[in-house]
């Protein structure tokens, strides 16, 4: 296959058919802030809104995670309309997210942290209306403890369950607010299938699934593909 070249923020990127625009830009040292995206899965995901960036020939922003790139691509990821999107999209997921960094295990290491300092957000931005959810956390695994609470829905520990673990033990029920990840019947989570993969929390971008060994908890998912 042929390589072409794109550019993204004026650098030109050499790249082939069939890729997708968040991972070359993140592969040669261009950040775009995602939640939801792992590199193995086959479909984008495209729930947390936070990876948008301006491509000159589309009218509108557009989500890197679902754009393959095409020769001559010309791509913005700093323009005024696409951050002020993402902007938007951190700022309701911080609405519905207890900030209580000083006090969570995955500070340090949790995206939200990160893109909110890249998107120079507040992460107590009192933009919308708090709405914290006030679910039971579960300490009935031996390898991580699971928060819903600080769940972002991204989704990626849905996926690796079921795509990786060979486990359907965890997915997403209700809708709306309501909406959070659980096991069948909300059985605890450390009796399930899934009980004892560290992994859901090694994919965790946030503090909802978190390990209990210090060791796992630096090993970012980033060796899986997140
Ligand atoms: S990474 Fe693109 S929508 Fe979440």
């Amino acid at each position: 296959m042929k390589p072409f070249q794109i550019s993204i923020d004026e650098k030109k990127i050499e790249c082939f058919e069939g890729e997708t625009l968040l991972w070359v830009a993140l592969d040669n040292g261009i950040y775009i802030p995602n939640l939801c995206m792992t590199r193995e899965m086959s479909e984008p995901y495209g729930a947390c809104r936070l990876c948008y960036v301006e491509v000159e020939s589309e009218d509108r922003p557009v989500t890197a995670c679902t754009t393959k790139v095409r020769e001559g691509l010309i791509v913005n990821t700093k323009g005024t309309k696409s951050l002020r999107l993402a902007r938007t999209a951190l700022e309701l997921i911080l609405s519905n997210h207890p900030v209580d960094c000083a006090h969570c295990l995955k500070s340090g290491s949790c995206e939200l942290q990160k893109i909110a300092k890249y998107l120079r957000v507040k992460l107590k931005t009192k933009r919308f209306k708090k709405f914290l959810r006030d679910l039971p956390i579960d300490e009935t695994s031996p390898v991580f403890i699971y928060n819903p609470n600080k769940c972002v829905l991204c989704g990626k520990c849905v996926w690796l369950g079921q795509e990786k673990l060979g486990a359907r033990a965890i997915g997403f029920a209700y809708r709306g607010f309501q909406r959070w990840v659980t096991t069948f019947d909300n059985e605890p989570v450390g009796l399930s299938e899934c009980g004892d993969r560290v992994e859901l929390a090694e994919i965790c971008p946030v503090g909802a699934f978190v390990a209990r060994n210090k060791h796992n908890r630096k090993s970012r998912i980033n060796e899986i593909g997140g």
